[in-house]
């Protein structure tokens, strides 16, 4: 990120006002590609489970909306009077967060801790003249309220979508504090709901920086292939400000020939089509990325883009025209080796590194959005995407909020990454019990997801149901409305019997679509050792992956699968003092760093895999 020197233009250091509480401006793409000036490092911060914070500290009101005077966002300092106003808090005085990164992780008493925390970080800047600024935070789990200089900018629910908010006439120049205060308390009619098999990790979990941006500036753009044509770009730029209109922007990608002066509407938005013959395609093989850069006036935005197309046809997924299997493994936003949300760039390329290691072509990042960076990375490292919002097991279904919550993650999930090539699946649940209320929430989602981004699959993991004749039919109505068959089996784990029963089952599926194996798997602790049938043991987990890839292949029309999971993560419910200790065990690394008998399984089986399909790569 490129830091930001801003000249000292105004004269006066006046403190700016501004509406108490302001619409979150539609997010910047390509956000760390602008002149930035990061806010990460040091944050101080304030415990508060009984929502002191916002209270007015001459306790006269609970004010929710904290628009007022009084709560923690002050920053309050005793004044020099004789007789100095009672202030029960003092930032600067408080201990520190280092930001990106969950409290849970990062102190011993908050390892469970849900509620609230305030978080406070002072920082200088001096705007200038006729330029916009922006405040973005990559993600704050799960509920925000953020405030500038003591004023309240609003409020943002969802735990893995960035935040954003135009603070342009809002900073002083010199010395400025924002103030988060951050409540991971879980809610019934939240998106996730109050249960889920992941750690309920709080705080700034992400990259936070103020950018910079012209006064008419390129906030969002599309670069991408038409359709299901090798041949044609197509997308849109969109501009924002006072002279979006009429404004010419040039599309160039050199390397390909593509030199292109467009020109927007009266919205500022110009959509294109452009013939590319001479495309390098992106795949797994052979991660190709272009430079593009969109220029308006005085401004630049340069990104690195990949194209290709993703399709099905029939049973098969055709990556660039090309029968394609899915050789891929799932994935939390978590380092196992220092738990608690990835960090930033180290521990996420770790993660696909340990990917690749496996054989993999392909990654489930579940069950939210992952950071911006690792999507960017995929790109690079050459792994495909299947991305996924956290609509978990047993949502609010019947509630409108909910509903919306779900559809506002779902969108800024697309508008985030609508331009990395590794994507190609959109994930609108997983696992969500069937019923009719369920069903609407969830086919209004797979509408959304298609209105916003026609070119990629839209997919869940479905639900299934076993017969006593060993059948597992996956006839989940929500499939009618899907591009892929996906589904979490576990037989071997949770189903009973012994890894070597396995093979019994047989498969009853209703649609005739690519079939795609979103989970499957079973616990093991790694350098436990016993035989095949030692529950938690390696060779169990071993013998249960054998027998499992045996059984899937047997299924016409299998196109892939991502096996739970890369590595073992942080799980609260996952509470035996022997195996588990709070730690999911289904990786096939465990939470040391250490790959288990069954990595090397599935790293066999994608062996053969990639020499069948793509040549041995
Ligand atoms: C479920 C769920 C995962 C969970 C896994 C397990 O299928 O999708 O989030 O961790 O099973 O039980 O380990």
């Amino acid at each position: 990120m490129k830091m930001l020197l801003l000249a000292l233009a105004l004269g006066v250091a006046g403190i700016f006002t501004g509406p108490a509480a302001q619409a979150q401006t539609s997010l910047i793409q390509n956000a760390p590609a602008r002149r930035v000036l990061s806010l990460n490092g040091s944050w101080n911060y304030i415990i508060d489970p009984y929502e002191n914070g916002f209270y007015d500290y001459r306790r006269e009101a609970f004010d929710k909306s904290a628009t007022g005077k009084g709560g923690y966002y002050d920053n309050a300092k005793p004044s020099t009077a004789q007789e100095p106003e009672l202030i029960e808090y003092d930032f600067d005085h408080s201990a520190a967060l280092q930001i990106p990164g969950d409290w849970n992780s990062q102190d011993p008493k908050l390892l469970y801790y849900e509620g609230t925390i305030w978080l406070k970080k002072s920082f200088k800047i001096t705007p200038t003249a006729g330029k916009r600024y922006f405040i973005y935070f990559g993600a704050i789990n799960y509920e925000s309220h953020i405030y500038l200089n003591g004023k309240k900018l609003g409020m943002h629910q969802g735990g893995f979508t960035p935040i954003q908010y135009e603070v342009t006439g809002k900073l002083n120049s010199g010395d400025n504090f924002v103030v988060v205060k951050a409540d991971n308390t879980r809610h019934l009619d939240a998106v996730p709901t109050i249960n889920t098999d992941w750690w309920n990790y709080g705080g700034i979990t992400r990259d936070v920086y103020i950018a910079e941006a012209p006064e008419t500036f390129i906030v969002d753009y599309k670069v991408q292939l038409a359709k299901d044509n090798m041949s044609q770009l197509a997308g849109y730029v969109q501009l924002d400000g006072t002279g979006k209109t009429g404004q010419s922007v040039t599309l160039n990608i050199a390397e390909a020939g593509i030199k292109q002066i467009l020109k927007t509407d009266g919205d500022g938005r110009a959509t294109f089509s452009i013939p590319a013959k001479k495309l390098k395609l992106w795949s797994p093989q052979s991660p190709k990325l272009y430079a593009v850069s969109l220029t308006n006036g005085s401004e630049t935005v340069q990104d690195k883009i990949g194209f290709r197309t993703i399709q099905t046809k029939g049973q098969d997924i055709l990556l660039n025209g090309k029968s394609a299997f899915m050789r891929g493994i799932s994935i939390h936003d978590e380092n196992p080796l220092i738990p608690g949300r990835a960090r930033g760039e180290g521990d996420l390329r770790m993660l696909l590194t340990w990917a690749k290691e496996l054989g993999c072509n392909y990654v489930r990042l579940a069950h939210y959005p992952h950071n911006e960076a690792m999507l960017r990375l995929a790109d690079e490292m050459g792994l495909l995407v299947w991305a996924e919002v956290p609509v978990y097991w047993t949502i609010a279904w019947q509630n409108p909020a909910t509903y919306q919550n779900a559809e506002t993650q779902l969108s800024d999930l697309i508008s985030m990454g609508k331009n990395r090539a590794s994507i190609v699946v959109w994930s609108v649940g997983n696992e969500t019990p069937l019923s009719d209320p369920r069903l609407t929430f969830m086919t209004n989602l797979v509408k959304k997801a298609r209105a916003l981004d026609d070119t990629r699959l839209i997919a869940a993991a479905l639900e299934l149901h076993r017969t006593p004749d060993n059948v597992i039919h996956v006839d989940d109505p929500l499939g009618e409305f899907l591009d892929l068959t996906s589904f979490n089996e576990y037989a071997g784990w949770y189903w009973g019997g012994k890894p070597s029963e396995i093979t019994k089952y047989t498969f009853d599926i209703k649609y005739s679509k690519p079939v795609f194996i979103s989970e499957f798997g079973g616990d093991a602790l790694a350098g436990y050792h016993g035989d095949a049938e030692t529950r938690w043991s390696e060779e169990y987990q071993e013998s249960l992956y054998q027998n499992q890839l045996k059984m899937l292949g047997t299924i016409k029309g299998l196109r892939g699968m991502t096996p739970w999971i890369l590595a073992d993560f942080r799980a609260t419910r996952r509470q035996h003092p022997v195996y588990q200790n709070g730690f999911n065990r289904k990786g096939l690394i465990s939470s040391t760093g250490v790959k288990k008998k069954a990595f090397y399984v599935l790293q066999e089986y994608y062996r053969q895999q990639a020499a069948k399909y793509d040549g041995g790569k």
